[in-house]
C-alpha cells in the first residue's frame, strides 16, 4: 500500500477532469498535491480547492520547464514522493495520415514527456531510496484488438511505449526502492476530443468513425477509483477494463495475436 499521508505528489496535467479526481482522492489522504499543467488557471483553481497544494505552468514537452516543475515543489514541500505522468494527447487518423511531424509532435508529449519527468526526479528518489512513478498508458495500449485502433494507431504506439518505458523503470529500480504504476484508463467521460492530424481528410475520417460501433464510457470518478484501489494493493497495473485478467490471459494465450480480443468488446446498442 502506498502510504500518502504527509507525501508530496507532482501530477501533469494535473488539472483535466480525471486527473482532478485522482488529486482529490490523494489529498484525502492526508497528500501534498503539486498541480502541473499547462492551463495554469485551470491547475490553481484546483490547488485552491485542496488543503495543502500549489499550481505550477508545466509544458511536459519542455526539460527546462519540467526542471522548473522540480524546483517549485521542492521549494514548496522539501521533496517529491510520487510523480504522476499523466499528461497525453491523442489525435485522430488513419495510420497513413500521419506526417513526420505529427508523430514528433505526439510522441514528443506523450512518450518523451514522460521520460523528462523521470529524468528529473528520478535522482532525488535514488538518493532518498524511496519513490513511486505512476505513468498513463491506456486500455488501448495494454488489451490490443479493439475496433477503434484503426482510428487510434499512433495514440496505442505511443501509449504502449509508456507501458516499456513503466516496466523498465520497474526492472531497472525496483531494488533501489522505486515503485512504478501503469495507469489504463479505459473510454472515460472527460470530454475527451482528438483533432485530426495535419495529413487527415476530415470526410474519410467522418467516414471510418461513423462505420465504429459505439463503446461504453466510464465515469472519471471510476478511473481514479481503480487507480486508488491499485495504489492500495501495490498492483502494477492499474487497468479501468472490467475482466481485464481474463483478456490479458486470452492475450496472452494468443501469443499477444490482437485478433484474440477483437470480438470481446462491449458495444452499446
Ligand atoms: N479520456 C480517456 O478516455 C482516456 C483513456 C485512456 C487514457 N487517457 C489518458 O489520460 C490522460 C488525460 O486524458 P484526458 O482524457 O483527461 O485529457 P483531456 O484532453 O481532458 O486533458 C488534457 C490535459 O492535458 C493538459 N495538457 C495538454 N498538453 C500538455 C502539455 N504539453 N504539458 C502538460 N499538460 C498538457 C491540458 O491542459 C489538459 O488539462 C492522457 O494521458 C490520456 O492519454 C484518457
Amino acid at each position: 500500500m502506498l502510504n500518502l499521508d504527509g507525501k508530496t505528489v507532482v501530477i501533469t496535467a494535473g488539472a483535466s477532469v480525471m486527473a482532478q479526481h485522482i488529486a482529490r482522492l490523494m489529498a484525502g489522504r492526508g497528500a501534498n498535491l503539486v498541480i502541473a499543467d499547462i492551463n495554469l488557471d485551470a491547475a490553481e483553481s484546483l490547488a485552491a480547492a485542496l488543503p495543502s497544494a500549489i499550481a505550477a505552468e508545466c509544458d511536459v514537452r519542455s526539460s527546462d520547464e519540467v526542471e522548473a516543475l522540480r524546483s517549485a515543489a521542492i521549494d514548496e514541500f522539501g521533496a517529491v514522493d510520487v510523480v504522476m505522468s499523466h499528461a497525453g494527447i491523442a489525435s485522430a487518423g488513419l495510420v497513413t495520415d500521419y506526417t513526420d511531424d505529427d508523430w514528433r509532435y505526439l510522441l514528443d508529449l506523450n512518450v518523451i514527456g514522460m521520460a523528462r519527468l523521470v529524468r528529473t526526479f528520478l535522482p532525488a528518489m535514488l538518493a532518498r531510496k524511496s519513490g513511486h512513478f505512476i505513468f498513463t498508458s491506456s486500455s488501448l495500449a495494454v488489451l490490443h484488438g479493439h475496433p477503434v485502433g484503426v482510428l487510434a494507431a499512433p495514440y496505442i504506439t505511443s501509449k504502449a511505449a509508456v507501458v516499456g518505458l513503466a516496466q523498465s523503470v520497474a526492472t531497472a529500480y525496483r531494488e533501489h526502492g522505486i515503485g512504478v504504476t501503469v495507469f489504463a484508463p479505459d473510454a472515460t467521460e472527460t470530454g475527451w476530443a482528438p483533432a485530426p492530424v495535419s495529413g487527415a481528410d476530415p470526410d474519410e475520417l467522418r467516414r471510418v468513425m461513423s462505420s465504429l460501433p459505439r463503446y461504453p464510457r466510464h465515469s472519471p470518478q471510476d478511473a481514479a477509483d481503480v487507480l486508488m484501489q491499485a495504489l492500495d494493493d501495490g498492483s502494477f497495473l492499474a487497468s479501468a477494463t472490467p475482466d481485464h485478467a481474463r483478456l490479458l490471459h486470452l492475450q496472452a494465450d494468443s501469443a499477444l495475436d490482437p485478433a484474440a480480443l477483437t470480438s470481446q468488446y462491449q458495444t452499446l446498442d
